[in-house]
């Protein structure tokens, strides 16, 4: 069965089951400042799931079926594995108030397992175990009971099961996923990261509604909104090992193939992830233009550039043209007439593209190598004094430079022969992501990503403030907690360069003696010089040993956790300096209330 036919039945199916089919979304949201892409398929229905738009009266239906473009920033880093992917298409049924969990289930159950025809011996399914004051789904728990072994029926926290709000506010509830099995005997269960399977379909019960401040409400009606990757499932359907191997991206991988300009290496797997790259960015790259994106080095232009640029730098030959392999792309999405209406414009904006970044990688990185050395004369990094002045080292503040504000990544820095810090400056782009996160997770819809140049324009010296900005928020709130009483919850927090500002819960004014007692116990911690140290550990097992998280996050499996001593321990990306005397004096500025049971302080560090 091919892709086009899974498109099809699904339709069918959800017709069949009076939905109303409508057309997917652009992948640029109308009126919803909260996100930078469509990440999912309930996007364009916000309104009704809030109770804002009867959907009868604007859509004459409760039932809508789609089939959603989607892009997803999270994951772009690991594209080039057997399943990761930015732009996908998510298969999607909603109820506005309509049918509720066993429904879905069972329609879900009959498409997967009649229509087709996946064996029942392979599928498992989650459900949310409970968190908090929202209890276990038994309801769901019950309806599986009715397709599955109660052993193929797994339970999860908050992190797997539990979905939304896509942004920072707006409606969410647990959720059920349905899970393949990818391996003949698997060691564990569905659930986290674990490759023995792969998840397929998410059921989403949205019955609450979240503030800004991560407490849930009841929404007016309970919905349903599932989503359904057509990638994963045709890799299932097809019997295939991963994504790329299905017809939807076979025929650009075998084009590519084709093209001497791709050129082979000498390893196999490199080139399979090269090829893997190539086909996800660039078909993502063509549906951004075709739904209006244009290049540039901000917001949903950004993301067009740096998967372009990417997807470039798989190319061996630097003169190529992707004409060919869009060519094709084109050919095999009919279903999307936009594709093909604007096919020249979408051609000659990549030529372009790729012509501007030709330029900037001839231009010589020599010659702009030696621009950075004129402004910053002495901005060599222990590597580069260490292994001598030559023209091939780059410090990690150059390297750093040509990557945030020329594009060039760091895997073309090598292959054009560079040698450079590589951690020192992975480290950086990881500073400068988290400074540009304050200001974009709104945006990008929590979805995280590494972001233009442009949302931040800091300086290194600003980047190092922020860091040490960011260890004095985790001691802040730790000394807090110490001195107030565990009441004290983070709320939210942002960091410039100058200052830290962090909210949290509390239900009255600090007194001027607390306020000392908060900076004096930060400041001993500084004193103490403590090493700042990190581990990825599981979830639950960071939660298990009294690491903070915070509710309104999706966490993964897998999690970062910071602890300084035994003072503080928090979930947390960084970055974070090395030692506590890095941070620098502390000192609070400002202490007030920004509503009921809610207090925000901003604080400053001198230079140590
Ligand atoms: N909104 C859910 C998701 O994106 C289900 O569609 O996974």
């Amino acid at each position: 069965m091919t892709a086009q036919k899974i498109r099809d039945e699904f339709t069918k199916f959800f017709v069949k089951h009076s939905h109303t089919p409508l057309p997917s979304s652009s992948l640029v949201p109308d009126n919803d400042p909260t996100v930078l892409l469509t990440t999912a398929g309930m996007q364009q229905f916000k309104p009704y799931f809030l109770g804002e738009k009867d959907p009868v009266k604007e859509l004459k239906t409760k039932r809508v079926t789609t089939i959603q473009k989607c892009f997803r920033t999270s994951d772009i880093e690991q594209v080039g594995d057997p399943s990761h992917l930015t732009f996908f298409e998510m298969l999607g049924n909603f109820s506005f108030g309509d049918y509720w969990k066993t429904e879905a289930i069972d329609l879900a159950w009959e498409f997967l397992t009649q229509k087709l025809h996946l064996p029942a011996s392979r599928l498992w399914a989650t459900v949310f175990s409970g968190h908090g004051t929202i209890p276990r789904d038994r309801v769901a728990e019950r309806a599986w009971a009715k397709h599955l072994p109660k052993s193929r029926i797994v339970a999860h926290g908050r992190s797997d099961n539990f979905w939304g709000p896509p942004g920072t506010t707006g409606s969410c509830g647990p959720s059920s996923e349905i899970h393949w099995q990818l391996v003949e005997q698997p060691q564990g269960k569905p659930g986290g990261d674990n490759p023995e399977f792969v998840e397929l379909w998410n059921l989403v019960f949205t019955e609450y509604f979240q503030d800004e401040r991560g407490r849930l409400s009841e929404l007016p009606k309970r919905n349903i909104d599932t989503g359904l990757g057509l990638e994963r499932l045709a890799m299932v359907v097809e019997q295939k090992n991963h994504v790329f191997e299905t017809d939807i991206y076979q025929p650009l991988i075998r084009q590519l193939r084709q093209l001497e300009s791709f050129g082979r290496t000498s390893q196999l797997d490199l080139d399979r992830r090269r090829e893997r790259i190539v086909a996800d960015h660039l078909r993502g790259a063509v549906f951004l233009l075709a739904d209006g994106v244009r290049f540039s080095n901000k917001d949903q232009g950004y993301i067009l550039r740096r998967i372009v640029r990417r997807a470039a730098d798989q190319f061996l030959q630097p003169e190529f043209s992707l004409d060919p392999l869009v060519t094709i792309l084109i050919i095999h999405h009919q279903r999307y007439p936009e594709l093909k209406r604007q096919a020249a414009s979408i051609q000659q904006q990549l030529a372009d593209e790729l012509e501007l970044y030709r330029r900037v990688l001839n231009l010589d990185v020599a010659s702009l190598v030696k621009k950075l050395r004129k402004s910053k004369p002495r901005a060599q990094s222990e590597v580069e004094v260490l292994a001598g002045p030559s023209h091939a080292n780059l410090s990690a503040d150059e390297a750093f430079t040509l990557y945030a504000t020329h594009g060039l990544s760091l895997d073309r820095l090598q292959r054009l022969g560079y040698i450079f810090d590589q951690p020192m400056v992975e480290r950086k782009i990881a500073a400068h992501q988290e400074i540009s996160r304050a200001g974009a997770t709104k945006k990008f819809g929590g979805h995280g990503l590494g972001h233009g140049p442009e949302t931040s324009g800091l300086s290194q010296d600003q980047i190092w403030q922020v860091t040490r900005l960011h260890t004095a928020t985790h001691l802040l709130h730790a000394a807090l907690r110490q001195a107030l009483g565990t009441q004290v919850r983070q709320n939210g927090s942002d960091i410039t360069p100058e200052r830290l500002r962090f909210d949290f819960t509390f239900d009255r004014k600090l007194t001027d003696e607390e306020k000392l007692r908060v900076e004096n116990l930060v400041n001993e911690k500084v004193k103490a010089d403590l090493p700042v140290k990190w581990e990825v550990i599981p979830y639950q097992q960071a939660i298990d040993q009294g690491a903070l998280a915070f509710f309104k996050e999706k966490y993964g499996d897998q999690v970062k956790v910071y602890t300084i001593n035994d003072f503080s321990k928090e979930l947390c990306n960084g970055p974070h300096v090395e030692h506590t005397n890095q941070v620098g004096k502390f000192k609070i500025t400002a202490e007030q209330s920004i509503g009921r049971g809610l207090r925000r302080i901003k604080a400053e560090v001198q230079s140590p």
